[in-house]
């Protein structure tokens, strides 16, 4: 059973097969023309997926060595993301769907993301979590806590309440005048820095919600008075400014991830989602498991920033459950929880 996956929600164009759930092709296109910008611009977010959808999908089907007449469904990202990229997927699924009369099935992305762990390259892969499973979403858009009860049963422990993980790394790697994405950017300054040299302020909120506007707004402020002193002091600091940035950011993801554990009591921990690309965030995740004997998860690069396999995996479980969408289903642009 050949399932064919596109995912279009931000500024990724990808498009996956995969055989009875085993990965055969994963094929994305970056934009890079949002750089310039220093973030994604929607416009010409939809206008670069109009043109590498087709080439995308093409080179897909034929890494898997199919044609797309042995395909048995389309599944693709409905929702969360940028409405105008988010069409183009979702108009290219129904078309291509309907032409060769076979179901679609929809995705939410941020339920791919979750299941990425399920993502398997061949027959003898079985390093995936058991229900019910911890999951930190970290990504551009999300961070959040996830209780993971079964493919479709997600909920949703905490969350934050303003800027996501990656937006405020993003932002304070703009203000230090660095390229984007920040995160990479910041991911290998920091690998050469102190990660005690600088302190920033972290949120004090209840429950398992995080909050990182404020981290964003210190990191200015702290910015703006060393700059006064001394004009040159990001080049001077750049990989001590990126590690205590990180490090600040990592440990407020833990402290809540370990709040959670000890909650619920459950030690099976996985992170995913474009942030979980992070080595300081991957290596906390490797402490963790020493220390308090966790079970972890941790994706492989390429499962981490936007991908179709993640969504062709969630579409599989779809696939199983018969739970189909029909033509006239819209894509979203928002989602309150985690619901298909
Ligand atoms: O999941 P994703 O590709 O897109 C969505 O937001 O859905 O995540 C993108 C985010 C960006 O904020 C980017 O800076 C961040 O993930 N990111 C990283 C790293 N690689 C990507 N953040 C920290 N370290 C990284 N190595």
């Amino acid at each position: 059973m050949y399932i064919l996956a596109i995912e279009s929600s931000c500024d990724d164009t990808s498009a996956a097969v995969l055989k009875d759930g085993i990965l055969l092709s994963n094929v994305t296109a970056s934009q890079s023309v949002h750089e310039e910008y220093g973030g994604v611009v929607p416009e010409l977010a939809s206008r670069a997926h109009q043109q590498n959808i087709v080439p995308v999908v093409d080179a897909a089907i034929k890494r898997a060595g199919i044609t797309k007449e042995e395909l048995n469904a389309v599944a693709f990202t409905r929702g969360p993301g940028l409405m105008g990229s988010l069409l183009v997927g979702v108009s290219f699924a129904k078309g291509f769907a309907r032409s060769l009369g076979i179901p679609m099935i929809d995705v939410n992305h941020l339920q791919g993301h979750v299941l990425a762990h399920f993502i398997r390259e061949s027959e003898d892969d079985h390093d995936q979590p058991i229900f019910p499973y911890l999951c930190l979403l970290v990504s551009g858009g999300n961070s959040q806590i996830v209780k993971v009860n079964s493919y479709k049963d997600m909920e949703i422990l905490g969350q934050t309440i303003d800027d996501a993980a990656g937006e405020a790394i993003d932002k304070c790697s703009k203000v230090m005048g660095l390229g984007y994405p920040g995160g990479p950017i910041i991911d290998k300054l920091a690998r050469q820095g102190n990660p005690e040299a600088f302190e920033f302020s972290k949120p004090d909120i209840a429950g398992y919600d995080y909050s990182f506007s404020g981290l964003k707004t210190s990191f200015l402020y702290h910015l703006r008075d060393w700059l006064k002193e001394d004009p040159d002091f990001i080049e001077h600091h750049k990989e001590d400014l990126a590690a205590s940035l990180e490090k600040t950011i990592v440990d407020i993801l833990m402290k809540k991830l370990r709040k959670a554990v000890k909650d619920t009591g459950i030690k099976q921990v996985a992170v995913a989602g474009g942030v979980s690309a992070n080595n300081g965030l991957r290596n906390a995740f490797r402490d963790h498991a020493k220390r308090y004997h966790w079970k972890i998860f941790i994706p492989k690069f390429s499962y981490t920033t936007d991908n179709a396999a993640m969504i062709g995996i969630t579409g599989y479980f779809k696939y199983l459950d018969k739970d189909f969408a029909s033509i006239d289903l819209p894509a979203y642009a928002r989602v309150e929880k985690l619901k298909n």
